[in-house]
């Protein structure tokens, strides 16, 4: 099996990066389920194409991807690809300019690479298992602040609105009191990076899919910091969950808070 995932998966995502910017002006979108959830034509291209580019480089590569039909099972072959295509299509929509492409690579249900690239600012987030986590190849950590100077950020869970809106709001009020100030991107991969590399010190949602954090969780642990559930328990990848996430301290301290 060939491991040079960074070298292999760079030009890939790159490339899908400008398939998304190639798109101007007003887009079509469709209806999916659950409230204001959105799949554009550009949503179901990215994803063709990232199928089919690492399919040509990793011919035995199984995928779990948003845009399309899954089956799980995928999850614990050799080697998994699990993508989002566009992480944030709300923004992509409204040209918010905060959008993503997520890509976890899981070898026999182990988190083996995570790649991330913002491409409004050309910022490709990397991280292999054991050996830290990158921003365009210079090494990033979490920070080292305290829950108290925390900016902290949360996922409003906007497909399950009816059910985890009380929740989320909630949990949001009383960290809003506990840390600095409140941030909310419309895009939790990014939200993962910005942790991964301080650029904020908590994130949270209450529910996110494996596409959605797959990449991400990776790219947090390997830059220092902590994930679990909002229970602290361990991520299971083959479900939608939870998702806490920070550095020691705040990991550690939001979970007493809450
Ligand atoms: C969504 C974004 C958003 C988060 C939602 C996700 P999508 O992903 O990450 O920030 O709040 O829970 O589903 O649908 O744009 O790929
Ligand atoms: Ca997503
Ligand atoms: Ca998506």
């Amino acid at each position: 099996m060939r491991t040079d995932f960074i070298s292999t998966l760079s030009p890939i995502i790159k490339k899908a990066g400008e398939i998304m910017l190639s798109a101007c002006g007003a887009k079509n979108f469709k209806q999916k389920q659950g409230d204001v959830n959105f799949v554009t034509e550009y949503d179901e291209k990215v994803q063709a194409f990232l199928i089919e580019e690492i399919k040509k480089a990793y011919p035995n590569a199984t995928f779990i991807a948003e845009e399309k039909d899954n089956d799980s099972s995928a999850f614990n072959s050799e080697l998994c690809f699990i993508i989002d295509p566009i992480d944030g299509t709300t923004n992509f929509i409204r040209d918010y300019k905060t959008s993503s492409i997520s890509i976890g690579v899981f070898s026999k249900g182990v988190g083996v690479f995570g790649a991330i690239l913002n491409p409004y600012l050309d910022e490709l987030f990397t991280a292999e298992k054991g050996k830290g986590a990158y921003l365009n190849g210079k090494k990033i950590t979490v920070s080292d602040k305290d829950l108290d100077q925390t900016i902290f950020a949360f996922g409003s869970s906007p497909y399950y609105k009816q059910e985890l809106g009380e929740q989320t709001f909630d949990t949001a009020k009383k960290l809003f009191f506990a840390c600095a100030d409140i941030r909310r991107s419309g895009s939790a991969a990014l939200d993962f990076c910005h942790l991964a590399c301080g650029r904020i010190d908590l994130f949270l949602e209450c529910r996110l899919s494996p596409w959605d954090f797959s990449a991400g969780a990776i790219i947090v642990k390997e830059a220092g910091g902590v994930i679990t559930d909002l229970n602290g328990k361990e991520l299971d990848f083959r479900i939608p969950q939870s998702i806490l996430c920070g550095n020691q301290k705040t990991h550690k301290k939001a979970l007493e808070i809450l």
